[in-house]
């Protein structure tokens, strides 16, 4: 099945590098000198790029930052970022679809690194590297349309929360609401759905992906706007100690902020 993906892939590549030839006089599209020379050069020290190949894990149930996209493979905000980096320090980037609690584990065997809507939490950095931030979060409350009995954070004590195993939306129910009972879930969207069924009375997850979640349930769901928690910021995960592959990464996030590549990405995933 992978293979056949993987071959089908190849040719479809295949075809559009010819028609590339065909359509601008011989210049093909992939030029390696979009890497830039120094952040590249710097990349060519990390172990954990030695092969040439980025794998980046992700969770693609988590829009606008990454779903499946309609050919079935990972889309998103997310995803697009870390593929540009990938050309900014000239290696390929390989997206694995994982659990997002077991992301953070998987660096260093199974992935090079994380982009995942992740937060930069101290936990975290026991375990990993972040890049430097590239987009600020918060934790939003989805209730149903008609509840009228939770407008602060007190107000969801004691209640029934659905989120998502392994989020910062699961710790923060977990240890900053009292006696609240947190039911957690492999995807959040099964959380939202509980909610629908009256099964959870709330839903605490990030900012963008509710206003995602409850627009495509506009009737039945709507975000608590006066319940308001923290910021958070999310970062990509790198292994730790790895700090050739970590300024690599910053200095290709640096420049597409700089170039306005970063912006034209929030443009088209996240505002359109
Ligand atoms: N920002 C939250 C966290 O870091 C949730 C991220 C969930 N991401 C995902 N792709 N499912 O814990």
């Amino acid at each position: 099945m992978k293979k056949a993906f993987k071959t089908l892939a190849l040719i479809l590549a295949a075809i559009m590098v010819v028609m590339s030839f065909a359509s601008c006089g011989g210049t093909a599209t992939a030029d390696p000198s979009a890497a830039n020379d120094t952040t590249a050069a710097i990349a060519e020290t990390s172990p954990a790029i030695a092969d040439g190949i980025l794998t980046v894990g992700t969770n693609a149930a988590f829009p606008p930052f990454e779903y499946a996209g309609d050919d079935g493979k990972p889309d998103g905000f997310d995803i697009a970022l870390i593929k540009l980096i990938g050309e900014k320090i000239g290696v390929e980037v390989v997206i694995e679809d994982l659990e997002f609690s077991s992301l953070v584990t998987s660096i260093g065997n199974k992935i090079d690194a994380a982009i995942a809507g992740m937060t930069i939490t101290e936990e975290r950095l026991q375990t990993v590297d972040f890049s430097t931030s590239y987009y600020e979060a918060m934790q939003y409350v989805i209730v149903k349309k008609d509840n009228s009995d939770i407008t602060t954070a007190d107000d969801l004590k004691g209640k029934t929360i659905g989120t998502q195993l392994g989020t910062t939306g699961e710790f923060l129910a977990e240890d900053d609401i009292e006696n609240a009972n947190v039911k957690t879930y492999d995807k959040a969207i099964d959380a939202v759905n509980d909610l629908r069924n009256g099964r959870v009375d709330a839903v605490i997850i990030d900012r963008n992906p509710a206003s995602v979640f409850v627009g495509q349930y506009p009737d039945e769901l709507k975000i608590a706007e006066t319940v308001v928690f923290d910021p958070e910021e999310y970062g990509i995960a790198l292994p730790k100690g790895d700090a050739a592959l970590k300024t690599a990464v910053d200095n290709a996030l640096a420049e597409i902020k700089a170039s306005g590549e970063f912006d034209a990405l929030v443009e088209q995933y996240i505002n359109n």
